[in-house]
C-alpha cells in the first residue's frame, strides 16, 4: 500500500506496459479470466490512453484513455452539428490508491490536455452517478428503456415499407461492419449521439463469456427500406420456463430507427418473439413515440437513468460550435474550479441565423452559472430557468434566463448515447 501523501504522475501508455494498463482494468472492474479473443485494450490508441503511478512505472495506480468520438449538438435554426468530443473510458484506479487522489489527477490531466489541443468538449458515462460532477462534468442527456409489448397501435405511422430481417451478430454475414455503417450513416441526425470508432462498435458486440452465461450471442434485427438500413435493434435472448410456462426475456441492448416508421417496424419484431414473457429496449428519450405507443410512460413501465456526461473544455469554444435556436446577447459569469481558464465572463452574442460568437468581457454580467449547467444545456437536456431553481445559475438582469432558454431550445431531447 502507498503512503498517504504519494505524488502521482500521468504519463502516456507505452506498447510495453499495455499488459499492465490492460491487468489494472480487470482488478478495477472485477472482471472475471476473460476469453483469449475478447478484445481487451486492442481498441485503445496509446496515444490516447494515460497511466498514472508514482515514478511512471507499472504496476499502475490508475489508468483513463479516450476514444476519438463526435457528438451531435444543435445547429443553427434547429439544424444539427457533428462536433469533436473525445470519449472518457477505461477510468480506473487500483484498490490500494484509492481515495488518494489519482483520479483527480487524471482528469485534471484530462482537461489539460485536451484545452491544450484546443478540444472544446469531453463526454462519458459513468459508473456511478455521484463520480464526475465535482470535476464540470454534467449530465447532457438520459437513458430510456421501456418494456415493449401489446399491439402497438400507431395511428398516422405506416411501416408497411420497412423489411426487418434477424440475423446472428457474429454468425456467417458480417453484420457487426453493417450494424457500424448504419449507425455511423444515422448519428449525425441523431441529436446526442456519440458516434465512435469501429474498434469501440466491435468491442460493445463482443460475446462476453460473462454476458453469454444463460443467454443466447448477440443477434440482431435489420430495418431497412429499398435495400438501405434504415434502423437495427441489437439483443439477447434468455430462455426460462416455469411449471412448463414460457418466461424468457429478450434484452434489446441497442436499438436505433431513422424515423417513425423504422422504429415501429422493429419495436413490433421485438413484441413478437415466442417464448419470451419479457422485452425491455432502449429508446432515443423520454419523448421517443414508441413510449406513447405504448400507451404512456406508465404502461411502457419507464425507467431513466443519466446517459451521457458533457464537460465544457473551453466554454467559448464549446458555446461557439454550437449552434441556437434564437438571437441572444448574453454575458455569462462562469465559475470552474478545474478548469481555471473558463472561470471568467464572457460575451455570446447569437445572429439571427443562430450562429454564435463568445470572447472575454468584463461586461457586467447577465447570468452567473456553474460550468456544469452549461453541460447540462448543451445538447438541449435542462433549462437555464429550470437549474436556476436549482441553484445552479442566477439571473442578474431580468429577461436573461428567458432569453438564454430561446437560444438554446430544441425541437427534441438529446437521444441517450451508446455506452463506451
Ligand atoms: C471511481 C474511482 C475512479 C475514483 O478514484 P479515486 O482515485 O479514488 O478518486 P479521488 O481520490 O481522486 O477522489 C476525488 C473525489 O471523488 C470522490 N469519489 C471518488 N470515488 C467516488 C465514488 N465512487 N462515488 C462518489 N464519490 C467518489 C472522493 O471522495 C473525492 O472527493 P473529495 O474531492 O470531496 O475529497 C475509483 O474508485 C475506481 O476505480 N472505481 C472503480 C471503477 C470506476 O468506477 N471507474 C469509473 C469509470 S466511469
Amino acid at each position: 500500500m502507498t503512503g498517504e501523501h504519494t505524488a502521482y504522475q500521468i504519463s502516456r501508455l507505452t506498447e510495453e506496459h499495455r499488459q499492465a494498463f490492460e491487468t489494472l482494468d480487470q482488478i478495477v472492474w472485477a472482471d472475471e479470466p476473460t476469453a483469449p479473443d475478447w478484445p481487451l485494450s486492442g481498441g485503445i490508441e496509446t496515444a490516447r490512453a494515460f497511466v498514472a503511478s508514482p515514478d511512471g512505472q507499472p504496476p499502475f495506480a490508475g489508468i483513463y484513455a479516450h476514444y476519438d468520438a463526435r457528438v451531435t449538438v444543435p445547429g443553427p435554426l434547429g439544424s444539427l452539428a457533428q462536433v469533436p468530443m473525445p470519449g472518457l473510458t477505461w477510468v480506473g484506479v487500483h484498490p490500494d490508491h484509492t481515495r488518494r487522489g489519482v483520479l483527480s489527477t487524471m482528469l485534471r490531466h484530462h482537461l489539460a490536455d485536451l484545452h491544450e489541443q484546443g478540444i472544446a468538449l469531453s463526454g462519458l458515462h459513468a459508473s456511478e452517478a455521484g463520480i464526475y460532477g465535482r470535476f464540470g462534468y454534467a449530465i447532457a442527456s438520459l437513458d430510456v428503456t421501456v418494456s415493449v409489448g401489446g399491439s402497438l397501435e400507431a395511428p398516422g405511422v405506416d411501416a408497411g415499407d420497412v423489411v426487418t430481417t434477424f440475423h446472428r451478430v457474429h454468425g456467417a454475414e458480417p453484420t457487426v461492419e453493417r450494424i457500424a455503417a448504419c449507425y455511423h450513416r444515422l448519428a449525425p441526425s441523431t441529436l446526442g449521439a456519440v458516434d465512435l470508432p469501429d474498434v469501440q462498435v466491435q468491442r460493445s458486440l463482443h460475446d462476453h463469456p460473462m454476458s453469454l452465461r444463460g443467454s443466447e450471442p448477440y443477434h440482431v434485427l435489420f430495418a431497412s427500406r429499398g435495400g438501405q438500413d434504415v434502423g437495427f435493434a441489437v439483443l439477447r435472448r434468455s430462455p426460462s420456463w416455469d411449471k412448463g410456462l414460457p418466461e424468457g426475456k429478450l434484452a434489446c441492448t441497442w436499438l436505433e430507427a431513422a424515423d417513425p416508421p423504422a422504429l415501429l417496424a422493429l419495436a413490433r419484431r421485438l413484441a413478437g418473439f415466442d417464448l419470451m414473457a419479457s422485452v425491455e429496449a432502449p429508446v432515443a428519450g423520454p419523448d421517443s413515440p414508441l413510449v406513447w405507443w405504448l400507451g404512456g410512460p406508465r404502461a411502457a413501465r419507464l425507467a431513466t437513468k443519466d446517459a451521457l456526461w458533457v464537460r465544457l473544455v473551453d466554454v467559448d469554444a464549446a458555446l461557439a460550435q454550437r449552434g441556437y435556436a434564437a438571437p441572444a446577447s448574453l454575458v455569462l459569469d462562469v465559475a470552474d474550479r478545474d478548469a481555471p481558464w473558463n472561470a471568467r465572463r464572457w460575451r455570446l452574442d447569437v445572429s439571427d441565423a443562430g450562429l454564435a460568437q463568445c470572447v472575454p468581457t468584463d461586461d457586467a454580467p447577465d447570468l452567473w452559472c456553474e460550468v456544469t449547467a452549461l453541460g447540462s444545456a448543451h445538447l438541449g437536456l435542462r433549462r437555464f430557468a429550470e437549474m436556476a431553481a436549482q441553484g445552479l445559475v442566477s439571473e442578474l438582469r431580468p429577461g436573461a434566463l428567458a432569453e438564454a432558454d430561446r437560444a438554446w431550445a430544441t425541437a427534441m431531447l438529446p437521444a441517450g448515447s451508446v455506452s463506451f
